[in-house]
C-alpha cells in the first residue's frame, strides 16, 4: 500500500471488479482509455484486469480516497527491465474528476515507480484532445517527445496521439523527497 497526501494506491481486491466494471461501459470512461468498448461479461472483465495487475509486463493497482473509497486505477504497462522504463496509465471514476486528485495521486504513484520500482523513465501517451491528461502531465513536469497521428483508436475513429516522458533525475529535481 502506498499512502500519499490525498489518496491510497493499493492492490487490487476482489469486491474491486464490481465497482470497476460498473463503470466500465460509460463512454466517458472509456473514450480515453480503451480503443474499443467490446460486450464484455463481469467474469471475464475480472480475469483480463486480475491479469494485467501481475502481467509479466504490467502492473494494475486501486487508487483510494483516504477514507478508503476506490475512486479510480492507476498501471504500469510495457516494463521494459533492461532499459526500466515504462508508460503510466491513470484514470479516475467521473464523479472524483477535476478536484486535484488526479494529480496528486499520480506524484503518489510516480514516487513510487521511479523509487521502489527503480524505473528512470516513465512515458505517459494520450489522446491529443485530452485537456486534462495533458494538464495533468505536463503539470507534473513530463516533457511532450512528440505526436503520432492517428495513433489512437476510439471505435471507428482515429485521432493523434500525444507522447510524453519523465526521467527520474527530473523527477527528483521537481519533487526532492523529504528530509529522513
Ligand atoms: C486525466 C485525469 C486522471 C486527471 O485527473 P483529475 O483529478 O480530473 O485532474 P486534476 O483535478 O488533478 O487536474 C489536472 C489538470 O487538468 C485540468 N483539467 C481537469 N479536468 C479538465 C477538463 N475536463 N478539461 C480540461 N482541463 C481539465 C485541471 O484544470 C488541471 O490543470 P491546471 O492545474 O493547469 O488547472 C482524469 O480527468 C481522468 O481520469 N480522465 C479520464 C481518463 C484519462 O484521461 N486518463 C489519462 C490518459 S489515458
Amino acid at each position: 500500500m502506498i499512502k500519499g497526501p490525498t489518496s491510497i494506491i493499493r492492490a487490487l481486491e476482489p469486491r474491486d471488479f464490481d465497482i470497476m466494471f460498473k463503470y466500465w461501459d460509460i463512454d466517458e470512461v472509456n473514450f480515453y482509455t480503451i480503443s474499443c468498448s467490446f460486450p464484455r461479461s463481469r467474469e471475464r472483465f475480472e480475469k483480463i484486469y486480475s491479469a494485467v495487475a501481475e502481467g509479466e509486463n504490467s502492473r494494475y493497482w486501486g487508487i483510494c480516497d483516504l477514507e478508503g473509497t476506490l475512486v479510480g486505477n492507476m498501471g504500469v504497462y510495457d516494463m521494459d527491465q533492461y532499459v526500466r522504463s515504462c508508460l503510466v496509465g491513470f484514470h479516475l471514476f467521473p464523479p472524483y474528476r477535476g478536484k486535484g486528485l488526479g494529480t496528486s495521486s499520480l506524484l503518489t504513484g510516480l514516487r513510487y515507480v521511479f523509487g521502489d520500482m527503480n524505473y528512470q523513465r516513465v512515458g505517459g501517451e494520450t489522446n491529443a484532445n485530452n485537456r486534462a491528461a495533458i494538464s495533468m502531465l505536463e503539470k507534473l513536469g513530463f516533457t511532450r517527445e512528440g505526436v503520432v497521428r492517428r495513433g489512437w483508436r476510439y471505435r471507428a475513429d482515429y485521432h493523434d496521439k500525444v507522447l510524453y516522458g519523465m526521467l527520474r533525475e527530473e523527477f527528483q529535481t521537481l519533487n526532492p523527497a523529504p528530509p529522513a
